[in-house]
């Protein structure tokens, strides 16, 4: 792990839509270090989730750091909106990019964080010529689409795989895991080299998510 501080981010694909303030307001009690925000364009994935206005409008709510996931076609026609409403850092799929290097480039134009992501069908080595370019590589540890799937035990030798390659070549991104993250599977995610654990079943399906979250980090951490 070199050392590197895990952090973790709910993803607000669980949370209660009418209540968004009082859904951040548990995050931010939950020590959280990130709000995982999943756009879904209904043709990358086959939901349809929120759009620039909904992330422009709970950006009130929050002063922690905002990491749009953007499951979405033609990432580069909405970089500007999703820059503008507030987002830290955008993240795109490299499946749904042909010009992905350009979306990167696009995104630190707005002087945001950029990263880049990809399905458990894509090999990981598809990402290796943009890994100096990128802040953080978001691997999708389920089919992206719905929350509260089970990990894919496989798409943790990517994480593997990455965090070996940064070390070689000096690289500083950051690796972020995404999907079926729980109290069965942190741990094994943290091992393989992740610093950042996203979750959203685990946190919002839990009887006390504020609790809950506390848990989640021990176990990565190997405490419990
Ligand atoms: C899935 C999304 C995830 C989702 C994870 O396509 O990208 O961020 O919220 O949900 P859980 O943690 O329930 O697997
Ligand atoms: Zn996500």
């Amino acid at each position: 792990m070199e050392g590197r501080k895990l952090r973790i981010a709910p993803s607000v694909l669980s949370a209660d839509f009418s209540d968004m303030k009082g859904q951040l307001e548990l995050i931010n009690r939950a020590k959280a270090d990130w709000v995982h925000l999943d756009v879904m364009d209904g043709s990358f994935v086959p939901e349809i989730t929120f759009g620039a206005k909904f992330i422009r409008d709970i950006r009130e709510c929050s002063s922690l750091f905002f990491d749009t996931h953007l499951m979405v076609n033609h990432p580069e026609t909405f970089i500007e909106q999703f820059a503008l409403a507030g987002s830290d850092c955008i993240t795109f799929h490299i499946e749904a990019a042909v010009h992905a290097h350009r979306v990167v480039q696009q995104i630190k134009g707005f002087g945001k964080q950029a990263g880049i992501s990809l399905v458990p069908s894509t090999p990981v080595e598809a990402l290796f010529p943009l890994l100096g370019s990128v802040d953080l590589v978001l691997v999708m540890t389920v089919n992206p689409g719905y929350g509260g799937q089970e990990l894919i035990p496989f798409c943790l030798e990517k994480v593997a795989s990455l965090a070996a390659e940064r070390k070689r070549r000096g690289l500083n991104f950051s690796i972020v895991v995404d999907g079926g993250v729980n109290r069965s599977t942190a741990r094994a995610v943290r091992e393989a080299g992740t610093d950042i654990l996203v979750f959203g079943s685990a946190f919002f399906g839990a009887e006390d998510p504020v609790a809950e979250a506390g848990i989640l980090r021990s176990i990565a951490e190997g405490m419990r």
